[in-house]
């Protein structure tokens, strides 16, 4: 019988995992940088909690189960629910802002293809509590710091933003509201994903009559957010009935455009109508980070979910951020050839010159671990030169080649050999080792 792995799951050998690690270190490394505080939630939570208010594409993706005590649970697709459950236990005892990140696994029952698996890994970026476009924006600063630390530009991925509350108002104008908005919306989500015919006959089947068709598609290819003008002005060239909700929402995507401004990263990222989300609770602000090709599934998605905490059982607390997947993002690091040398090197690899001397290499080793170095031997007795091998192939920086008649140091790069004092290099391993 042969074992293999579940279809859309990853095996992680040591090198995958290193390029898993060294994503995951960006994320960490942004997200502290930008003053959030790492949080977790279970790897499997009522299955109620996302089937409330995440959308029908979600909650058709679930893998859910019914446990010993017939409890309905299903393992998380998203970690937001969880988060706003969270959060909603403790309101009043956190502090606000609440900026909190996490890497979580997650799981949907997706059809697996480039970029999409059943199992990934997620960064997720939220601030809770400002009810502020800022909020929006340093969420967008947050994953652009991530993509500069692992080398990324601005010329090859772009975050693409729009406001649901501003599509949803064009929406309402044109008499779809409610649940045909939400289906409109659906839509409008696979816009970039679907054939044109099959976009057009999937649009015409949600929205009905084709006045309504044609000030949707007004709108949708309306140009830019021009920071100069008057809501007025900018709703008047899309088309767009003024409310004052609509304008007020266009007044909000000009003050998120000022911030990102402000924050030195409008160049990384562009007005786009096209942009509306998949998953039914954001209210505000949107954003999906793409490649420059357009070629991929999308790096990362998020935008403003005002009510989520209310409809899950909490007070009416705004909230904004953004999940980015492992998994597209490593494909396009991989294409740009970003991806380094990520191999682990030990610090030392000690070998003996002849067996009777074994166990002082393991002493040694043992010693050097203990001052925190990374310690390496060999398993087998062979000669100096094939031990030194393997310490080469383990990537060590130096050898250490204990003889009878002394310890010796040698530089794996430039071969250079010198006599070594033990005693000084346990003592001072900066001054022998040159760091
Ligand atoms: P989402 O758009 O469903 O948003 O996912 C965000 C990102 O997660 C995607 O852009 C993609 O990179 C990655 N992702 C999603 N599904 C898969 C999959 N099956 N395989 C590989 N990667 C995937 C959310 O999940 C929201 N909860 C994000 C959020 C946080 N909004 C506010 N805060």
């Amino acid at each position: 019988m042969k074992f293999i792995p579940v279809k859309g799951t990853r095996d992680f050998y040591p090198e995958a995992m290193r390029m898993r690690n060294w994503i995951a270190d960006a994320w960490r490394a942004a997200s502290l940088r930008n003053g959030f505080e790492e949080y977790d939630s279970p790897i499997f939570e009522y299955l109620d909690l996302f089937t409330a208010k995440s959308g029908d594409e979600i909650a058709s993706q679930l893998f859910n189960f019914t446990d010993r005590g017939g409890r309905n649970l299903a393992i998380r697709p998203e970690i937001t629910p969880s988060l706003a459950r969270m959060v909603n236990a403790k309101i009043n005892a956190l502090p606000r802002p609440i900026k909190w990140f996490s890497i979580p696994r997650l799981c949907r029952a997706e059809n697996p293809q480039k970029g999409r698996l059943r199992e990934f890994f997620q960064w997720n970026v939220d601030i809770i509590g400002p009810q502020d476009e800022l909020a929006d924006a340093e969420c967008v600063l947050t994953a652009v710091d991530a993509m500069r630390q692992l080398g990324l530009t601005s010329s090859d991925v772009q975050v693409h933003y729009s406001s649901r509350e501003l599509l949803s108002e064009v929406l309402e104008s044109l008499g779809i509201t409610d649940q045909g908005a939400g289906e409109v919306m659906a839509v409008l989500d696979k816009r970039n994903k679907l054939p044109a015919d099959k976009f057009d006959a999937m649009l015409s089947d949600a929205v009905g009559g084709s006045d309504a068709i044609a000030g949707i598609l007004r709108f949708l290819d309306a140009g830019s957010i021009d920071a100069s003008a008057s809501p007025e002005e900018i709703a008047a060239d899309a088309g767009i009935n003024a409310g004052e909700k609509a304008l007020g929402a266009i007044a909000k995507l000009q003050a998120f455009g000022g911030y990102l401004d402000a924050f030195g990263i409008a160049d990384w990222c562009r007005y786009d109508t096209g942009i509306v989300r998949g998953l039914a609770y954001y209210t505000g602000i949107v954003y999906e980070i793409m490649d420059a090709g357009e070629s991929l599934r999308a790096i990362a998605g998020g935008g403003r979910y005002d009510n989520l905490l209310e409809v899950l059982g909490g007070p009416g607390v705004a909230a904004s951020g953004f999940g980015m997947g492992d998994v597209v993002l490593g494909i396009l690091l991989e294409e740009k050839q970003l991806v380094g040398d990520l191999a682990d090197r030990v610090d030392l690899f000690v070998v003996d010159d002849s067996p009777e001397l074994f166990s002082e290499v393991i002493n040694l080793v043992g010693r050097l671990r203990s001052i925190g170095l990374a310690a390496e031997f060999s398993y087998k007795r062979q000669n100096v030169g094939k031990q030194l091998k393997q310490a080469d192939r383990r990537g060590a920086r130096k050898a250490i080649i204990l003889r009878n008649d002394g310890a010796f140091i040698k530089d794996m790069a430039s071969g250079e050999q010198t006599a070594c004092v033990l005693d000084e290099l346990l003592s001072d391993p900066a001054s022998v080792l040159g760091r």
